[in-house]
């Protein structure tokens, strides 16, 4: 497969699948890093791993279609087969969600369908829940909505704070979603409409 990452941020899950890239465990090929604040740290991480990067100010266009449409272009350039959302802070519109669905796949830090959109770690905590967790789940057009592929639970502790909370959670992304990814790049997931099949 040839995938590109979409990120806004840290990275950490930018650098943990491309880290399995490197040590020969997953076998894609990341062919561009997409984001959409110059500034992020991921930006850097890109460079270090030697992965293209579309690097974007939203402002700079009129509309998110806009945007949209070019970054379009640079997967079809590149023959990019498989997206990975990995802390990409902004709605995507049918421009880039329709062409890709079920070729387009995101991690959100909660037992999905439970704390969709911001601050999901913060909200789990704030709910006093027992478990909370991480999603990966193929992208539709609405938030946090699309069909789940796969789900690690995480326990939370009367001791938690927002940061070991999200210390345990990031581990645990950083597991599931290379696993998942690897899982795809091996044709192990179908989806039939919403169904999604994981086989063995
Ligand atoms: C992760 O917690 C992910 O679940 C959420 O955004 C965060 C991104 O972290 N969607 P990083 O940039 O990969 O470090």
């Amino acid at each position: 497969k040839r995938i590109a990452v979409f990120a806004s941020g840290q990275g950490s899950n930018f650098q943990a699948i491309a880290d399995a890239v490197r040590e020969g465990k997953l076998d894609v090929s990341i062919e561009l890093l997409v984001c959409d604040k110059p500034s992020a740290p991921v930006v850097e991480r890109a460079k270090h791993a030697g992965v293209d990067a579309f690097v974007f100010k939203p402002k700079d266009y009129p509309s998110r279609e806009a945007y949209e449409t070019e970054i379009a272009e640079e997967l079809r350039k590149r023959q990019v087969d498989l997206i990975v959302l990995a802390g990409y802070m902004r709605i995507l519109t049918p421009t880039l969600v329709e062409p890709y669905y079920g070729r387009m796949i995101n991690i959100h830090p909660s037992l999905l369908p439970s704390f969709p959109g911001i601050n999901a770690i913060g909200q789990a905590l704030e709910h006093g829940v027992k478990v909370t967790g991480v999603t990966v789940h193929f992208v539709d057009g609405g938030l946090d909505s699309g069909p789940i592929i796969a789900q690690t639970a995480v326990p939370l502790y009367e001791e938690d704070t927002e940061a070991s909370l999200a210390k345990r959670i990031h581990e645990a992304e950083q597991k599931l979603y290379p696993y998942v990814i690897g899982l795809i790049a091996q044709e192990k997931v179908a989806i039939e409409g919403r169904k999604v099949i994981v086989k063995p």
